[in-house]
């Protein structure tokens, strides 16, 4: 069983390497050099000085305010981050061309001015800097103004998933192979030497070790290698080809961590309080900071998240919001059409939001999903004058009810422009 204990020992060693590099960039980490501490106090003092001045503004892995103050320390001179903070409009007025286009970036936003001293500065990117060392929770849905971006990398994400799960069922079924192949070679030596009728070369073949080279080189192996990868390459293909667009189950990580949890559940605010269009056109809306100030100018007003709205509303910019529910520009969809003359809930397609702290898409937002619903939702015609003569003409030929098919629910132009 040689192949087994080849197979084994590479995958010990590449684990082992792995590790060590994984050691390594920790070790490379703790080490200083650049005048930034790097004992347990002074990071967690720092974690503390962080936390109650700039989060409001700043976090480590995103935009929030001001930038990203990711490894910070490695773009900016020590004593440039010192004079920043003390008072960045002093340097961005000294015309500092680095001060002046970061400034121009974040549309002019002043940032605070800090009264701190050095050390405890150096504090704060003490421990920014074991921050930046760390992978975000989430990464994947990192550029969080972004939608299109994050939505691209969750579906690569999956996709890889499935590549992974292929290539650990491939070699699985290789290595089976193998051990089939060589239990048949050795039953027909057996066999072929038993018997006493045969040549030199016969014999010489007979005789000859098992060679894993020559097995792989053999014409049944190749095939059946060819037909493997293909057959891989054509399932991983379809697979994405279907998954294209389509995000069931997408939560991204919002700017600021609202709730629906709170508010739409144990507060039982009630949707259209928030999202105002939803009887009235087709898009539901989502709130503006202005709505959000309607209770947080009193509620919550110490929160680090509630800040962010005041930061939102004092510069004038909207909450960038990333988009959970993405129909393509192909397909029209109105929601005053099915919440308010279909009489539908929410919760129908949009799943149990009140009970979720981030929302996620449950539905998955295919043609066949709107189709389906319409095959099957009869028509709420109770109280509405408009179907009644509909509703006559479809008894006339029909014992079922009048589904919303039977008013064109189907219609390819109904949907698409
Ligand atoms: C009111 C919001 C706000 C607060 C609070 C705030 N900052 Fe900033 N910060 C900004 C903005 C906005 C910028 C971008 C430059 C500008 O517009 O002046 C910035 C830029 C920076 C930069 C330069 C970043 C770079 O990419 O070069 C550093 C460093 C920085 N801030 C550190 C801090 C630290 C440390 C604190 C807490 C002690 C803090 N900031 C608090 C808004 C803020
Ligand atoms: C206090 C205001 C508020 C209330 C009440 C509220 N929402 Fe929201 N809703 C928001 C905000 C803000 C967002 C955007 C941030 C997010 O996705 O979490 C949002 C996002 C959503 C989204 C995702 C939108 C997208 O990007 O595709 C859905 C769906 C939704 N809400 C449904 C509901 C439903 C259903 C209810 C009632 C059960 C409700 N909301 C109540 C404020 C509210
Ligand atoms: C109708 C009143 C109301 C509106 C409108 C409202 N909220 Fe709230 N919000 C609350 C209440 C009540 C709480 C719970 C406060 C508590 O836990 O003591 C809360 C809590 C929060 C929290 C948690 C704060 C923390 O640190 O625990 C966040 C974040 C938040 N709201 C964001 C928003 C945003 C964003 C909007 C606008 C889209 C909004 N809220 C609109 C009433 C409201
Ligand atoms: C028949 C299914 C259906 C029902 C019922 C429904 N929605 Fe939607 N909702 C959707 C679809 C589909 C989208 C995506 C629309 C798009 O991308 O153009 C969406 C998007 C949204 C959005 C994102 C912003 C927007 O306007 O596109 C919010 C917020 C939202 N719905 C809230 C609600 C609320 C609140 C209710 C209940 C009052 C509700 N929806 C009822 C299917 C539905
Ligand atoms: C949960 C069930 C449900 C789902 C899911 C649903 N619909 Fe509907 N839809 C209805 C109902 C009920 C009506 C009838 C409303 C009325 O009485 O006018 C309707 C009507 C319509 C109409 C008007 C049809 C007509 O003949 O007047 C359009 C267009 C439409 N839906 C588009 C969509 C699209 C696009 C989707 C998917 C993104 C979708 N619907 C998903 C239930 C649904
Ligand atoms: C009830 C609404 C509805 C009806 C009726 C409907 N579609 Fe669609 N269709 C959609 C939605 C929503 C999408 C987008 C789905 C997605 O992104 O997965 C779509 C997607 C498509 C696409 C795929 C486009 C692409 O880029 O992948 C084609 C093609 C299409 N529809 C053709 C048709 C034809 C032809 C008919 C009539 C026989 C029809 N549709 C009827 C809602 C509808």
């Amino acid at each position: 069983m040689m192949l087994f204990k080849t197979f084994f020992s590479r995958l010990a060693l590449t684990l082992m390497l792995m590790v060590s590099l994984m050691a390594s960039s920790i070790a490379q980490d703790a080490s200083g050099g650049d005048g930034i501490p790097t004992d347990e106090a002074t990071i967690s003092a720092g974690q503390s000085l962080f936390e109650d001045n700039c989060t409001v503004c700043h976090a480590v892995h995103e935009v929030v305010v001001g930038p990203a103050l990711k490894d910070v320390h490695e773009r900016r001179p020590l004593d440039w981050i010192q004079s920043f903070i003390r008072n960045s409009q002093k340097v961005i007025q000294s015309g500092d061309e680095y001060a002046v286009k970061l400034y121009e970036e974040y549309n002019k936003t002043e940032m605070t001015s800090f009264d701190f001293s050095n050390e405890e500065i150096n504090s704060i990117l003490a421990y920014i800097k074991v921050e930046s060392g760390k992978t975000p929770v989430a990464a994947a849905e990192e550029p969080a103004a972004d939608g299109a971006s994050a939505t691209q990398a969750g579906a690569s994400e999956g996709v890889s998933d499935f590549v992974m799960y292929a290539l650990v069922i491939n070699l699985v079924i290789l290595v089976l192979i193998l051990i089939v192949l060589a239990m048949i070679v050795r039953v027909l030596t057996k066999y072929l030497e038993q018997k006493s009728d045969l040549d030199v070369e016969d014999q010489e073949i007979i005789s000859a070790r098992f060679s894993l080279a020559a097995l792989f080189k053999s014409k049944p192996m190749i095939a059946i290698m060819t037909i493997l990868f293909v057959a891989v390459i054509t399932k991983t293909v379809i697979d994405s080809l279907f998954h294209v667009g389509v995000q069931q189950g997408y939560a991204p990580v919002q700017p600021i961590a609202f709730s629906h949890e709170i508010h739409a559940g144990q507060y039982d605010i009630d949707c259209n309080y928030c999202h105002t269009g939803v009887e009235k056109s087709k898009n539901a809306n989502i709130p503006s900071a202005n709505i959000c100030m309607n209770c947080h100018s009193a509620i919550k007003t110490d929160s680090d998240e509630i800040a962010k709205i005041y930061a939102a509303v004092e510069n004038n910019q909207p909450i960038e919001w990333v988009r959970v529910h993405n129909l393509p520009d192909l397909a029209y969809f109105n929601h005053s059409q099915h919440v308010k003359v279909g009489g539908l809930e929410c919760q129908q397609c949009h799943g149990e939001v009140e009970t979720m702290e981030v929302v996620r898409q449950e539905a998955p937002l295919t043609m066949g999903w709107c189709i389906d619903c319409h095959r099957t939702t009869e028509v709420n015609s109770k109280g509405n004058a408009y179907y009644d003569k509909l509703v006559e003409l479809h008894a006339e030929h029909s014992k079922e009810p009048m589904r919303v098919e039977d008013i064109g629910g189907l219609e390819c132009s109904k949907c698409h422009y």
